[in-house]
């Protein structure tokens, strides 16, 4: 069985991963088994980036294939923020939600996207980049308990349910994540041999 390395710590990330992989030949580690990474500073302007700097990172740390997403919301009436700085906006979901309705009061236009990036790193370098979206609004209150992050005021467009109330299945089939993961399989399938015994660990 070949391995790959996702660059994340974040046990939902990993969870939605590994259900996008289900089926494929390739077993899924992440930084949870990893403990001693040093982790890696996300310098980078643009979320493809991002994902390169952290796909990279982990790459050479496990000395396996590694891949890394980079993701987060752009508010059109914001001029695209928080964008790379989703996760850093405020310190917690509840208070990045709370701050995003402020922000957006009394304003009519609520258009947004959840963009994900994904970087694929081989051999110490990082072999290519893709990006995925899902467009949609924000809710002017939160929906819904599942999901995490901004899900609960992200309704997706030709749903009714927000990300926070969908099925995680049906989330899981359109996000901007499911999105770029579907470009880098492909990839990964059609234009590489890489997920093969070689990198066995
Ligand atoms: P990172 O990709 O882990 O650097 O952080 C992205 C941040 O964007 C997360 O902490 C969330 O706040 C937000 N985000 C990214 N993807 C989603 C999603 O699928 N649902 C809700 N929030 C998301």
């Amino acid at each position: 069985m070949a391995y790959i390395v996702v660059a994340t710590r974040n046990a939902h990330k990993v969870d939605e991963y590994r259900k996008l992989l289900a089926g494929q030949n390739v077993e899924l580690k992440s930084l949870l088994d990893y403990p001693g990474f040093p982790g890696v500073e996300e310098t980078g302007k643009s979320f493809r980036e991002n994902a390169s700097i952290k796909a990279l990172a982990a790459c050479r740390y496990c000395d396996v294939p590694a891949f890394a997403d980079d993701s987060g919301l752009e508010v059109e009436a914001l001029d695209g923020r928080p964008g790379i700085y989703s996760a850093r906006y405020a310190a917690t979901d509840p208070e990045r939600i709370a701050k995003l309705l402020e922000e957006l009061k009394g304003e009519s236009n609520r258009r947004a996207r959840f963009v994900c990036a994904i970087a694929i790193a081989i051999n110490g370098e990082v072999i290519e980049s893709f990006e995925g979206e899902v467009r949609g609004v924000i809710t002017e209150a939160p929906r819904g308990e599942g999901g995490f992050g901004y899900d609960p005021v992200f309704q997706p467009d030709n749903y009714d349910q927000t990300f926070g109330e969908m099925d995680p299945e049906l989330k899981n089939r359109i996000s901007h994540r499911a999105a770029a993961f579907k470009l880098a399989l492909n990839f990964v399938e059609e234009e590489m041999s890489v997920l093969n015994d070689d990198f066995d660990i």
